[in-house]
């Protein structure tokens, strides 16, 4: 399955916002991930519907819109899906999920679901052939900075070898101090896209093109 990297605009330089696109356009960025919180699901709150309206300005990639909000269908058109964009929802955070995921994919977006670190995998059990990607959360969600939540990485190998018997082209991401030394434990079990933040893309040692070309390193197995 192809590698991907989505690097978390959260943790870009917001004061210079353009130059960083840029810098992730050059550095073949597949996604841009764009955390979206509601102070309810998650106790933050970070970018919304006019930051994307600017992003889609500046730049043509596609966005990977992970929400991270109490009942996401309400809120879906405000971020006006795109076809080739991904709009990823919480499974614990709506009551008709297999709806939700058929309304996503009706506006030409690909479906995907995030689970929180607690949650097991068996509760996707039958929606696997409405998604597109699967969401592991590798922290609990709503800061960048957290710690890998270390029963995080079986739990991508389990993910992997359920979505291979029911949906084998569904692809898996994984999200939260996604480090460069992680990454490469997360592709090992399984996961193919990988939200890049502090703990890499964004990394305060390395310039967006170095970080971008050490992540892929990481990930990338011979
Ligand atoms: C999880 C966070 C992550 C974060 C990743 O809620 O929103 O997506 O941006 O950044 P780090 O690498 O700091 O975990
Ligand atoms: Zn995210």
């Amino acid at each position: 399955m192809d590698i991907k990297l989505a690097p978390s605009l959260m943790c870009a330089d917001l004061t210079h916002l353009a130059a960083d696109l840029e810098a992730l356009e050059a550095a073949k960025a597949d996604y841009l991930h764009l955390d979206i919180m509601d102070g309810q699901f998650v106790p933050n709150f970070t970018l919304g519907p006019d930051f994307l309206k600017a992003v889609r300005s500046i730049s043509s990639l596609p966005v990977d819109i992970h929400l991270m909000v109490e009942r996401p269908e309400l809120h879906l058109q405000l971020f006006d899906p795109q076809p080739g964009d991904i709009v990823c929802v919480h499974q614990e955070a709506t009551y008709h999920l297999q709806r939700l995921l058929q309304t996503i994919r009706d506006l030409g977006a690909k479906p995907a679901v995030a689970l929180n670190p607690a949650t097991p995998i068996h509760m996707l059990e039958h929606v696997l052939e409405d998604l597109d990607m699967v969401l592991i959360m590798t922290v609990n969600p709503g800061y960048a900075g957290q710690k890998l939540v270390p029963a995080s990485l079986p739990k991508i190998r389990a993910m992997r070898q359920l979505l291979d018997g029911a949906n084998p082209d569904a692809e898996i991401e994984v999200d939260g101090n996604v480090s460069f030394a992680n990454a490469s434990r997360m592709g090992e079990a399984g996961a193919n896209i990988f939200v890049g933040g502090s703990s890499s893309i964004f990394h305060p040692g390395f310039t967006i093109d170095e970080a971008m070309a050490k992540l892929r390193g990481c990930v990338i197995f011979p």
